[in-house]
């Protein structure tokens, strides 16, 4: 086996085949809103009714869809590279939970999860899968009216930076999966882990907005490459 440290970042386009739109897409989630108003502090700040609102609707579309054969294969991979005394760090920008469904174990969801809550004033997290409103109070601190979705949103920084950073300068290979490679700072993991001499690959539909910093781009389906790729990783 030759890569046995891998760490891979995923997009919208991983979920695609699943049904969940990616961002970006024409028509895709904020059609009808803009970021401004669902996605950042002042936002929900401003209307935090409709960004719950928002959300709820995006979380009740979790129990529609299910996880296609890319984060399978992602999972199958985590288990092999864990037999071969080796290790997989699966970082998400996505906040569906896609990934745990299709089996991985261990999920970094950078830019948070859909189904979690986070309370504004103790920073307490909480499993939740139900409707939100503002209303709802937090069951740690008690307070009430400050409970938002666990979503990192514009402005805010994501989580997990330094473990992923340690990953990605102890791995063998750096992998982006579905990702336009248009928000920072993921976006930048290509460059942080080609600038320290580590081998690069860019599964995605299209050549990313990053794809020349990659050393190698397949393009095509995730639901089609992500199997073919971990069957080869796996092999040798
Ligand atoms: N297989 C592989 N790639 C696909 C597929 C597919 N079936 N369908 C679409 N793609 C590709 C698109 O070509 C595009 O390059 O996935 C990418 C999706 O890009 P975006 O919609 O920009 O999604 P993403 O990169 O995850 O967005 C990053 O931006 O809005 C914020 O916080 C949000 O996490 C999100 C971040």
């Amino acid at each position: 086996m030759k890569s046995k440290k891998i760490v891979i970042l995923t997009g919208a386009g991983i979920s695609a085949e699943s049904g969940i739109e990616t961002f970006r897409a024409a028509g895709g989630l904020w059609e009808n809103h803009r970021v401004e108003d669902v996605a950042t502090p002042e936002g929900f700040a401003k209307d935090p009714e409709l960004v719950h609102r928002f959300y709820n609707l995006r979380r009740a579309a979790l129990k529609t869809v299910k996880p296609n054969a890319a984060h399978v294969a992602l999972a199958k991979l985590e288990d092999g590279l864990k037999q071969n005394g080796g290790q997989l760090t699966l970082v998400t920008q996505n906040v569906d939970d896609l990934h745990e469904r299709g089996g991985t174990k261990e999920v970094i969801h950078m830019h948070g999860i859909l189904t979690s809550m986070l309370c504004g004033t103790c920073e307490h997290r909480w499993e939740y899968l139900e409707d939100a409103s503002p209303h709802l109070s937090c069951p740690k601190c008690y307070v009430k009216n400050t409970s938002r979705p666990d979503i990192v949103w514009f402005g805010e920084m994501p989580y997990a930076m330094h473990v992923i950073e340690e990953r990605l300068s102890d791995c063998d290979l750096f992998v982006s999966i579905g990702t336009s490679g248009a928000v920072y700072p993921a976006a930048g993991f290509v460059q942080m882990a080609s600038s320290i001499g580590k081998a690069t690959l860019e599964l995605n539909l299209e050549r990313s907005q990053g794809s020349h910093f990659f050393d190698e781009s397949r393009l095509g389906a995730a639901g089609t490459l992500v199997p073919q790729w971990v069957d080869e990783v796996l092999k040798v």
